[in-house]
């Protein structure tokens, strides 16, 4: 019987093989856009969890990138939100998946509701805006809100922007494993008598 990786190992993996790949349109590689908003997250005292979901939030623009060449990592793929948010439900409780999920509608709520926040955005960031459905309607602004962790996808959001700075030093991947493991849902082992386990 092969174990599978523990869902810790399965995403610090994707970084270790395609973290270095550029961040299209943006100063940093995607481990580095990832250490630095999980570093925000954690000096403004943010609850593992929160500080796990930072970490991954982009984690599914890794998925593109191992389906196809690097240049397929594009900083403008409006469901790199959706795709990442499904990886990590396998491994993660909500309290990480849904702001993952959630963080591209929080770009699009921000926009909408102030005025300076498009100027915050880097031009990749502006750019990709419209592909990904633009400014809400006060009732796509509205049934946001009240999506559970909305308030964790918009605090997210703000270090997301300020993370993009060329050579920032930041701690390792290796010094966010143990937040990581304190909040993965550990891999259910086969019940007694599971054919799985057969063999
Ligand atoms: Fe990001």
């Amino acid at each position: 019987m092969t174990h599978p990786m523990s869902p810790v190992d399965e995403v610090l993996e994707m970084f270790w093989r395609l973290g270095s790949t550029l961040f299209l349109g943006e100063p940093v590689s995607q481990t580095e856009h990832a250490l630095q908003t999980a570093w925000l997250a954690e000096q403004a005292g943010a609850v593992p969890a929160l500080v796990a979901a930072a970490l991954l939030h982009d984690i599914g623009y890794l998925l593109a990138g191992g389906a196809g060449p690097p240049d397929a990592i594009s900083s403008g793929d409006p469901r790199h939100a959706e795709t990442g948010a499904a990886l990590l439900a396998n491994g993660f409780p909500p309290s990480v998946v849904e702001p993952v999920r959630l963080h591209v509608a929080a770009k699009r709520y921000l926009c909408t509701v102030e005025p300076g926040y498009p100027a915050l955005l880097t031009p990749a960031s502006r750019l990709s805006l419209g592909p990904q459905g633009g400014l809400m309607t006060p009732a796509e602004a509205a049934a946001f809100l009240a999506t559970p962790f909305a308030a964790e996808a918009l605090v997210l959001r703000r270090w997301d922007e300020m993370a993009r700075v060329p050579s920032l030093a930041t701690p390792s991947l290796a010094h966010f494993r143990p937040g990581l493991e304190a909040v993965a849902i550990p891999p259910r082992h086969p019940a007694v008598g599971d054919p799985a386990d057969r063999g």
